[in-house]
């Protein structure tokens, strides 16, 4: 076994109980019939419950789950609707769990059961937090990692390891156990997003906690395919964000000021084809064509809106994403806000012009500009649920 501390410390092993094994489920009703009987052999006579969280699965995985719960009163499943991503499910699990000790476990067949035993006993011996890692000796991975996959682990890892209060070799595993107190103490710190919630544990535990590394071998999937999508990984460089810089600027300000900018280039796009239909120039002056020259403005600001409120509602906002008759009411107030907004932009220059303060007010018009935008928006079309 594999410690992170040297000295012997028996004063702090408390035998701790009852283990809530929590198995996060999205799509996974052929393997759970398959694995539940390991871990129940696995788990022998430790006293147990197991805590299924699902994300209503459309191949029904809550209801195989269910099923399997009827003979085994340990068993309990949550099913969850409207609601989704593997960290925030564990952590459902972990507060609805009733054991000292947690245990988290994929449920495709790739976490070995009778590790499981071994992290507890971890938690026994006085870890707060016992990791099943893959790069400790004596752990790895077998089977069908392509070397993307393999590479782009390699450095998501590296960049974890530097975020973590306690330095450990695998904080990415999915594999793992931790106390209840030390899960409670850091709850209010918690960012569920994504799948990395031991990183996300291991970011925000006290610094003295006491991790250990169990190794073990990470198997191939029984059935079904890895959840970990494009999504999944770019929910991870929004996690890295929020926990190194989103105290300063929160990550939708960012989001919203990236899509801004690309917003000016489908500005200015509009505008010269608009000006290009009605001129034949790509771009029209005032002094050549009035009309036309209003025309492509205003088309070009309405694409730039269009676009912007698309972009926005499908990332920025996801969280708060508006669908049917509420997008479109959502679009006339992002509409509404872009105008108010425009106009502040517009006031402040000309106030600061006044003032006599040159090009800099064209510069602080155009930030006013973005910060009321953005606020109107967030405020008024993209409400937190
Ligand atoms: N409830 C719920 N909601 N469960 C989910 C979700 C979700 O959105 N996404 C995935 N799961 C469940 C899966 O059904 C599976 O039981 C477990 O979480 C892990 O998902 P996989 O799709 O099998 O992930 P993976 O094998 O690609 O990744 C595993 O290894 C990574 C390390 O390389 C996971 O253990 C990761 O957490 C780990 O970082
Ligand atoms: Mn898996």
């Amino acid at each position: 076994m594999q410690r992170s501390w040297t000295e012997a410390d028996d004063s702090s092993a408390t035998l701790l109980r009852v283990l809530s094994l929590i198995l996060p489920t999205f799509n996974e009703a052929q393997n759970l019939p398959e694995l539940l009987p390991k871990v129940q052999q696995a788990l022998g006579s430790v006293p147990y419950e197991i805590i299924i969280v699902d994300d209503d699965s459309p191949d029904r995985t809550w209801e195989v789950a269910r099923e399997m719960g009827k003979a085994d009163p340990g068993i309990r499943v949550i099913r969850r609707v409207g609601r989704w991503g593997l960290s925030s499910a564990v952590i459902e699990g972990f507060l609805t769990a009733t054991g000292d000790m947690f245990v988290v476990m994929d449920a495709d067949g790739q976490h070995d059961p009778s590790i499981v035993t071994k992290l507890m006993q971890a938690l026994e011996e006085g870890a707060g937090i016992a990791i099943g890692s893959r790069y400790v000796e004596g752990g790895g991975v077998v089977g069908e990692w392509d070397e993307r996959r393999a590479m782009l682990s390699r450095i998501a890892t590296r960049l974890a390891i530097r975020l973590c209060r306690v330095k450990v070799k695998d904080p990415m595993s999915g594999f793992f156990a931790i106390r209840r107190d030390v899960f409670e103490d850091a709850l209010p710190r918690l960012n569920p997003k994504g799948f990395k919630i031991l990183l996300d544990l291991l970011i925000h535990i006290r610094p003295h906690t006491r991790v250990w590394e169990i190794p073990f071998t990470f198997g191939v999937r029984a059935h079904g395919e890895s959840k970990l999508s494009r999504r999944v990984q770019i929910e991870f460089i929004e996690y890295l964000y929020e926990a190194v810089l989103g105290r300063f600027l929160p990550l939708t300000f960012v989001q919203y000021c990236i899509v801004g900018a690309m917003g000016v280039a489908v500005h200015l796009a509009a505008y010269a084809l608009m000006g290009w239909m009605l001129t034949g120039d790509l771009t029209p002056t005032p002094a050549q064509d009035s009309r036309a020259f209003l025309l492509a403005m205003l088309g070009g600001i309405e694409a730039a809106i269009v676009f912007n409120f698309i972009l926005n509602n499908a990332w920025t906002f996801a969280r708060a994403r508006l669908r049917g008759w509420r997008a479109i009411l959502g679009f006339l107030r992002f509409n509404a806000a872009c105008a108010f907004g425009a106009l502040a932009s517009y006031s402040v220059t000309l106030f600061l012009f006044a003032l006599g303060f040159g090009f800099v007010s064209v510069f602080v018009g155009a930030l006013v500009g973005v910060i009321w935008n953005y606020t109107m928006n967030r405020v008024f079309t993209w409400r937190d649920r």
